[in-house]
Parts: C-alpha cells; sequence; structure tokens
C-alpha cells in the first residue's frame, strides 16, 4: 500500500465475545474514488463503517483516515478530523425531535464559529442541494416522505463540505424511482465535488451507478476487491449468486457484455 489512501485498514481483527466478524482485513482506499463494500447481511459491512468512523475500536489492527490514526487521538483532534467526512447511516438518519432546519444546521452549530446568519444561509444552500424546497425547513421527520428524509439526511452529511462520505446503504427502504433519483442526486454530488465515498449496499442498481471498485466481505474476510467487471466474475459462491444470480444479471447487463 505504498501510494496514499484516504483510509487505510491493516489487519484488522473484529469480535463480539466469541463470533468473530472480521479476520485480518486490509484496505485502502484511495482519494477520489467510490468504493462499495457487499456482502451477505451480517458479513461486517456495518461495523467495519463505524470502526473507520472511530464509533468501534477493532479488536487489533490499525485504521488511518486522512493519514491520521483514529486511536490515540484526545477528544478535540478527533473532533476535527470528524469534521472532514460525513455519514448517512443505515438507521436512523435524522434526529426526530429536531427540525429539517435545526437537524443540518446542528453540525454547524457544533463548530461554534459560523454566525447564525451564516448557519441560515448554508442550511437553504444545502436544502436547494439536495433539491428540498425551503417550505419543507421548517417540517419536523415525521412529517416527511422517507425519499425526502434520506435527501435531508445527505444534505445534513454534507454539512460541513465534507471530503468524504459514507453511505451506509443509501437507498434501502426507497422505491425503485425514489432510489434512482437518489443515486442520480449523489452522482451529480460526486461529479461536481472533490469527493471520496465509502459506500454499503446490497442494491444493484444502486453498485453500478456508483461505484469504482468493489470489495466484498464473506468469510470475515474481503474476498474479492477490484472493478466491478472484475469482482463479478469471480468464483466465490456468494459473488456468483449476488452478481451472476438473476437479478445481478438484469443489473450488470450491460456492464459485463
Ligand atoms: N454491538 C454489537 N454487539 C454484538 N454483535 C454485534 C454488534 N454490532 C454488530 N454485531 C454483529 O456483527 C455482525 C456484523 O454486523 P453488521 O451490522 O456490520 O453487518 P452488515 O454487513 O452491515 O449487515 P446488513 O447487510 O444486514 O446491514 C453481525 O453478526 C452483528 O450481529
Ligand atoms: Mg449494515
Amino acid at each position: 500500500m505504498g501510494k496514499t489512501c484516504i483510509i487505510e485498514v491493516e489487519g484488522l481483527h473484529t469480535r463480539f465475545g466469541s463470533h468473530v466478524v472480521h479476520r485480518d482485513i486490509s484496505l485502502c482506499v484511495r482519494p477520489g474514488e467510490v468504493l462499495a463494500l457487499v456482502g451477505g447481511s451480517g458479513s461486517g459491512k456495518t461495523v467495519l463503517m463505524r470502526q473507520m468512523l472511530g464509533l468501534e475500536t477493532p479488536a487489533a489492527g490499525s485504521i488511518r483516515v486522512f493519514g491520521e490514526s483514529l486511536h490515540g487521538h484526545d477528544r478535540e483532534a478527533l473532533q476535527s478530523l470528524r469534521n472532514r467526512w460525513g455519514v448517512l447511516f443505515q438507521k436512523g438518519a435524522l434526529f426526530s425531535a429536531l427540525s429539517v432546519y435545526d437537524n443540518i444546521a446542528l453540525p454547524m452549530r457544533e463548530l461554534r464559529t459560523l454566525s447564525e446568519g451564516m448557519i441560515r444561509d448554508l442550511v437553504m444552500l444545502k436544502l436547494k442541494m439536495v433539491d428540498i424546497g425551503a417550505e419543507h425547513a421548517a417540517k419536523m421527520p415525521a412529517e416527511l416522505s422517507g425519499g425526502m428524509i434520506k435527501r435531508i439526511a445527505l444534505a445534513r452529511a454534507m454539512a460541513l463540505d465534507p471530503e468524504l462520505l459514507f453511505l451506509d446503504e443509501p437507498t434501502a427502504g426507497l422505491d425503485p424511482q425514489l432510489g434512482e433519483a437518489f443515486v442520480k442526486l449523489i452522482h451529480a454530488m460526486r461529479t461536481e465535488l472533490t469527493l471520496t465515498i465509502v459506500m454499503a449496499t446490497h442494491d444493484l442498481d444502486t453498485l453500478v451507478a456508483l461505484s469504482d471498485r468493489v470489495a466484498v466481505l464473506a468469510e470475515q474476510r474481503i474476498v474479492a476487491l477490484g472493478s466491478l467487471q472484475e469482482v463479478a466474475g469471480m468464483e466465490h459462491p456468494f459473488i456468483a449468486s449476488f452478481f451472476r444470480g438473476e437479478r445481478g444479471q438484469k443489473a450488470l447487463g450491460n456492464t459485463l457484455s
């Protein structure tokens, strides 16, 4: 792993009690790429992301983000690292007790350097970026559709103009049409901005539309890593059923031929 990695994972082991989730995982997330994590349910995609965010500590191994180790940092140093990435979680995308406006403003307020006037302008800009009208700013999450919640959660993840974005199942729970629109939005954003993305997804259409490289998690390891085309052809039971099953062939049709 000689060259620069935005995220560098080395020799990572994870276990919960006697349940081993990851065994010796190493991975380099390259600048500007969209790296997709795929694997069966429970294969450890979310846990790996949470470790990259410093929210969970692996049993062994190291993770460096922007060249900095996530461990052995004081709170302040970790916070300034956190300000450089945005996250769209698999569950609980928004704080239910806060309005749309306050959800997006929260990370800005936590910086303690921006005036409320500046924050207002920035919140409106972020809403516009995700195509949500200003008339929704005062609404509470419970009043919104699933598609809108995802967009607003994305606006919040982008609140501090991060260089790195984590997306955990970005299109889960959206109907195909909304899912496609959301993928288009992420695609447009990543074309306009300098952004590295780590994404976990089960959705083949999302994978095809967004990923530059794919890492397949199975048997506690990364069993394949490469372009979609490279990975989809590999000999492995999970890969065969996921990429070359009926749904996989449909989604990958044009990519593989
Ligand atoms: N805090 C925890 N305590 C105990 N076990 C946990 C904990 N967090 C995760 N696990 C276990 O670790 C394994 C990996 O979970 P993880 O959520 O990362 O899977 P995933 O690949 O994201 O699955 P999905 O595709 O369903 O989102 C699972 O078996 C899960 O039960
Ligand atoms: Mg998950």
